[in-house]
């Protein structure tokens, strides 16, 4: 076991039925933890479930959408209902809206409105929900740790997927270090990790990067291990960002 203080904990994650989500969610099972995977797909996180209950291991699926807050608390007292606590809370649910809308080629100010509402719904605002309810528990206990996503867009912009850019941007720097100031009286951390192209889809091979791929899951799920474990205890309010120096890269004018 790579970090024996999981033992017994109880990690939430949102987006837990797919990619890095679910990745985090197998490693903290691996560890002894507690999983709560949420997710607004029922067929695929029904399936994630029955997988990490064989391992065997204790895991929770909730199926419902992160934008809708009542929801999020349903989801919230269903963890603390099972597992007693919320230790870590890992905000992965998220992605760029033109793809997800499958949104027609054209420019920006051509697209309906209601990509953008839903690009900032899921992405900030959902993030923003599951912060505020889980909280609440680990304020009680004095203790809990909260991943947020950023991303390379949020570092160098993103023409077509402005909701989504914006809203990671907002997810490494102002929400981030604001989580991190509300919950540092109860002891609870917020760090934020942003990658760059990572394998949980194939088309981001094609991205470019200085190091020349593309990160593979088990690379960024190894850093959230780590900064919400005993020995990322020091990172607080600051955002990590991996990208294989693609954005120091940009900045050099190549
Ligand atoms: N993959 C990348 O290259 C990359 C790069 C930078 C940042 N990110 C960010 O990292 C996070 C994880 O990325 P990934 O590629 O592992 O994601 P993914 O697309 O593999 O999985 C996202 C999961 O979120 C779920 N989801 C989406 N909307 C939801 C909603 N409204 N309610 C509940 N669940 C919902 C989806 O069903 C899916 O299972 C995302 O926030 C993403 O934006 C990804």
């Amino acid at each position: 076991m790579e970090y024996p203080e999981f033992q017994g904990k109880t990690a939430v994650i949102t987006g837990g039925a797919s990619g890095m989500g679910l990745l985090s969610g197998k490693n903290y099972a691996k560890n002894g933890a507690n999983v709560v995977l949420v997710d607004i797909n029922r067929e695929a996180l029904d399936e994630c479930v029955k997988e990490i209950e064989a391992y065997p291991a204790n895991v929770l699926g909730v199926c419902i959408d992160i934008r809708d807050y009542d929801k999020v608390c349903e989801a919230r007292d269903k963890a603390v209902e099972r597992f007693g606590t919320i230790d870590i809370l890992i905000n992965a649910a998220g992605g760029a809206e033109c793809r997800i809308c499958k949104a027609p080629a054209g420019p920006f100010f051509d697209m309906p409105i209601d990509i953008y509402d839903f690009g900032i719904d899921v992405n900030l605002k959902g993030a923003l929900y599951f912060d505020h309810a889980c909280m609440k528990v680990m304020a009680a206990q004095k203790s809990g740790v909260i991943v947020h996503f950023g991303s390379i867009t949020g570092e160098e912009g993103c023409g077509k997927n402005i909701a989504y850019s914006a809203s990671k941007c907002a997810l490494m720097y102002g929400m981030n270090k604001s989580i991190a100031q509300a919950g540092a009286p109860y002891n609870i951390r917020s760090v934020a990790i942003a990658p760059g192209p990572v394998l949980t889809r194939p088309a981001m091979a094609n991205m470019k990067t200085m190091v020349g791929r593309a990160a593979e899951v088990q690379e960024i799920v190894d850093m959230i291990l780590y900064v919400t474990s005993k020995k990322g205890a020091f990172i607080n309010g600051t955002h990590i960002l991996m990208d294989g120096g693609r954005a120091a890269w940009q900045h050099s004018g190549n």
